[in-house]
C-alpha cells in the first residue's frame, strides 16, 4: 500500500505555493499522490486588500479540520516567516490541533517543512527550529531534507538561494518581488521525492 501524503501551506504573496507545487511534482515523480491543503486564513478581505494580497487559487482546498489530516501518513508544511517565526495563520492552526495533540491524532506521522522569508537572515531556520516545538509536542517525525539529496544545490554559493538542510526554501525580497529561482524549485522538488520516498521506505517496504 502506497503512504499517504499531504502538503498543507499558508501563502500571502505565492511563494510558499509556488514551493507547494514543486514538492508535489517531486513526490508524484517518485510515484506517489498528494493532496494539497491551504491553512484557513485569519484575516478579513479589508485587511487582506491593504497588505496587496492577491485572491487566492481556490482549486486548492482550504484545509476543513485538522481532522481531515488524521488519514495521512505523512504531511509536509509550508510556512512563510514573520518576525523569524510562524505566520499566524499558521499558529492559529497549530492552535486548533488540541483534539490531536490530545488524543495522539498526528503521533507517528512523518513531517517535513519548507520555508519563505523576505530577506537572507530573516528567519528561515529559526521557523524551523520553532516548527520542531511543535512536531515534539504532536509526537511527528520530523524528516529533514538533509544534503545527501541536494549537495550541489545546497552547497553551492554562487547565487542567492534560500533553503537548507532543514528543508527547501525562497526569499520573497522586501517588496515581495523576488520569485522562487530555478534552483530553490529544483530543491523543493527533491525534498518531495525524498519525502516521498523515505516515508514509503520507512512504513510500507
Ligand atoms: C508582518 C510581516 C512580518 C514579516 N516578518 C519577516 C521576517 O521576520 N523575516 C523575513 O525575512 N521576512 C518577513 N516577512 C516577509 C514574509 O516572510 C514574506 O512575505 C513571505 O515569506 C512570502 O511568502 P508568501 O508569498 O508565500 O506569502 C514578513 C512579512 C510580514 C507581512
Amino acid at each position: 500500500m502506497a503512504p499517504k501524503i499531504a502538503i498543507l501551506f499558508y501563502s500571502m504573496y505565492g511563494h510558499i505555493e509556488q514551493l507547494a507545487k514543486a514538492e508535489a511534482g517531486g513526490i508524484k515523480s517518485a510515484g506517489g499522490t498528494v493532496d494539497l491543503y491551504r491553512v484557513p486564513e485569519t484575516l478579513p478581505e479589508e485587511v487582506l486588500t491593504k497588505m496587496h494580497a492577491p485572491a487566492k487559487d481556490s482549486s486548492i482546498p482550504t484545509l476543513d479540520s485538522p481532522k481531515t489530516l488524521e488519514q495521512y501518513d505523512g504531511i509536509l508544511f509550508g510556512i512563510p516567516t514573520r518576525y523569524g517565526n510562524h505566520v499566524a495563520q499558521f499558529r492559529q492552526f497549530w492552535d486548533s490541533t488540541g483534539g490531536q495533540w490530545q488524543t495522539g491524532g498526528f503521533w507517528g506521522k512523518y513531517a517535513g517543512l519548507f520555508v519563505s522569508t523576505a530577506t537572507q537572515g530573516g528567519g528561515q531556520e529559526s521557523t524551523a527550529l520553532a516548527t520542531m516545538s511543535t512536531f515534539a509536542h504532536h509526537g511527528f517525525i520530523y524528516v529533514p531534507l538533509g544534503y545527501k539529496t541536494v549537495f550541489p544545490d545546497l552547497g553551492d554559493n554562487s547565487e542567492v538561494r534560500g533553503g537548507s538542510a532543514w528543508g527547501a526554501g525562497t526569499f520573497a525580497s522586501g517588496d515581495g518581488s523576488r520569485q522562487p529561482t530555478e534552483k530553490e524549485l529544483r530543491v523543493a522538488t527533491a525534498q518531495g521525492k525524498m519525502f516521498y520516498e523515505t516515508v514509503a521506505r520507512v512504513n510500507f517496504a
